[in-house]
């Protein structure tokens, strides 16, 4: 030691040298920003991702015309004779569903599945001599197509209000995996008040079943949306302050329907609306054109939402045929418009990038088909005017329709943008969240450019996806035939 030209001592420095470069050459590696909380949990994340789920309304309510049954039914009138849950689950495939959520008992009390707490069930019925039990035709007949089984349970109970928490555990015991739990805030005026029951119920129920999705007026993992039209708001926050929900609270449908930018819990809204204008079967009622069911597809799935839609099997246990007929226009329609993605013919720049040109967040990333953790991050210096613009190669693009997708994974964050196409203002809006989706008011436009402007965010703004799309059945009033924007 001590000695300055000892090879050995050299040597050891060397590799130190060593050592420090390339830890500083990992240091320049840009890391991912930091989430803006809250953040999503894994199932919420999965349930986002599946964009349209089936609800289906069935039960005394089928066979009496009514959408509000009086507990008084006798379990007699249940006899679907042709059920078939395997039709069911066919049409929700059809629809490009992966989660179908039955109507296990609602307010009447009637339950379609052998509850050893009640005779006022399939028990009762002459279907299958009493001894039918949908639920688990329902469940058999979802798994075998790949789809996922929910469940409804009213708590409100006209017949015997009493074995709500029974009936609650049976379901989660017998019947597998259950992915998402609906429980409705409706109730009538006289009804008991419920509110104290809510918290115990869904302990119980995360307690069963460790990946389901706790839907309420209050969530604790999906909220109601504040109607049943199945319109989200043009402004829609998944993140709320869960602490002022209350369930079946009418003075709070404007703020369920927005959400909280400054919320402190991810509860992102479920649009339920159903198919038809009542929940159940009735035998004069048609299902809704498929240009409502685009509308509704626009206002929900493209403000940031997951779309319910209910599609109630005839008394005969099967999904009429006009109803089916539509789920797979509207199907084919979606897949029409969002299959291919005009976008890839464009090249594109953005504001800034997170580190640099090869930084791996540059704006190519709104290209591929990750929507979740691959995305644009401007670079951190960059504070405020952030842009991303698409420009095509060669030619021009005719498109309606601009989507734009947030990295939700890392916290919604975007709260106003613009979208200008060849310099001319085409829309405007505020959230954008897992998908906003603009259907151009002023029809097609013929363009070179499209540039999205961030104007205000919670901190950097993260877009993990854009396309750019035509929309063939899509005519804004006042649509000039292939009109320019300037
Ligand atoms: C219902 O009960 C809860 C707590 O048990 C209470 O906070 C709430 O005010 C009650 N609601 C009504 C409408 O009485
Ligand atoms: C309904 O919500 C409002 C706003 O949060 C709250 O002030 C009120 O107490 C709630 N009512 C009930 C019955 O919980
Ligand atoms: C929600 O909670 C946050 C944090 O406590 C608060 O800043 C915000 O004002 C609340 N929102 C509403 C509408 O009360
Ligand atoms: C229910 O729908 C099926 C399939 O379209 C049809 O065959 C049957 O007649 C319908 N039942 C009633 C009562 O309308």
């Amino acid at each position: 030691m001590g000695e300055p030209h000892n090879p050995l001592c050299i040597f050891t420095l060397l590799i130190l040298f060593q050592i420090a470069f390339s830890w500083n050459e990992q240091a320049n590696v840009p890391t991912p920003p930091l989430p803006i909380l809250p953040l999503p949990s894994y199932s919420q994340l999965k349930w986002q991702q599946k964009e349209i789920i089936m609800f289906i309304h069935f039960g005394v309510n089928t066979f009496t015309g009514s959408e509000w049954g009086t507990g008084h039914e006798s379990p007699s009138i249940f006899n679907p004779t042709g059920l078939d849950a395997n039709q069911w689950a066919d049409a929700a495939a059809q629809a490009g569903t992966s989660l179908m959520i039955l109507t296990a008992k609602h307010h009447d009390g009637f339950c379609l599945w052998p509850s050893k707490y009640t005779d006022h069930s399939v028990i009762g019925s002459p279907w299958k001599n009493g001894h039918g039990d949908v639920v688990q035709e329902f469940v058999n007949a979802a798994k075998a197509r790949g789809i996922d089984a929910g469940l409804y349970l009213s708590p409100w109970d006209r017949h015997d209000p009493r074995y709500g928490h029974a009936q609650l555990q049976e379901l989660l015991n017998r019947y597998g995996d259950v992915r998402e739990i609906w429980f409705d805030g409706a109730k009538g005026s006289n009804a008991p008040n419920m509110t104290y029951y809510f918290d115990d119920w869904f302990s119980m129920v995360k307690e069963l079943q460790r990946t389901i999705n706790i839907f309420s007026d209050a969530g604790p993992d999906v909220r109601w949306v504040g109607n049943e039209k199945g319109f989200a708001g043009t402004t829609s926050w998944s993140t709320i302050n869960r602490t002022s929900l209350s369930i079946g609270n009418a003075s709070l449908v404007h703020y369920l329907n927005t959400g909280d930018p400054k919320g402190t819990h991810w509860l992102p809204a479920e649009c339920d609306v159903s198919i038809r204008t009542g929940w159940f079967w009735h035998k004069t009622q048609a299902p809704k054109k498929l240009r409502k069911l685009l509308e509704i597809y626009y206002k929900s799935v493209g403000r940031n939402c997951v779309l319910l839609l209910n599609v109630p099997p005839n008394s005969t246990g099967l999904i009429s045929e006009s109803d089916v007929q539509r789920l797979s226009e509207f199907r084919k329609a979606i897949n029409a418009v969002f299959s291919s993605n005009l976008a890839g013919k464009c090249s594109i720049e953005a504001s800034s990038q997170r580190g640099g040109e090869n930084g791996g967040f540059g704006p190519k990333n709104v290209l591929d088909d990750n929507h979740l953790w691959t995305y644009w991050a401007p670079s951190e210096d960059q504070k405020e005017n952030y842009w991303i613009e698409l420009r095509v190669r060669s030619g021009k693009i005719k498109f309606n329709v601009i989507r734009i997708q947030e990295a939700i994974g890392l916290g919604q964050r975007v709260e106003k943008h613009e979208i200008y196409v060849d310099g001319t203002k085409v829309a405007d809006g505020t959230t954008i969240g897992y998908k906003r989706l603009h259907r151009l008011e002023m029809g097609v436009v013929d363009a070179f450019s499209v540039r999205i402007k961030i104007v205000k965010a919670k901190g950097t703004p993260l877009i993990s996806s854009i396309g750019l799309h035509y929309d063939p059945f899509w005519k804004p009033k006042g649509e000039v035939a292939s009109q320019r924007v300037h």
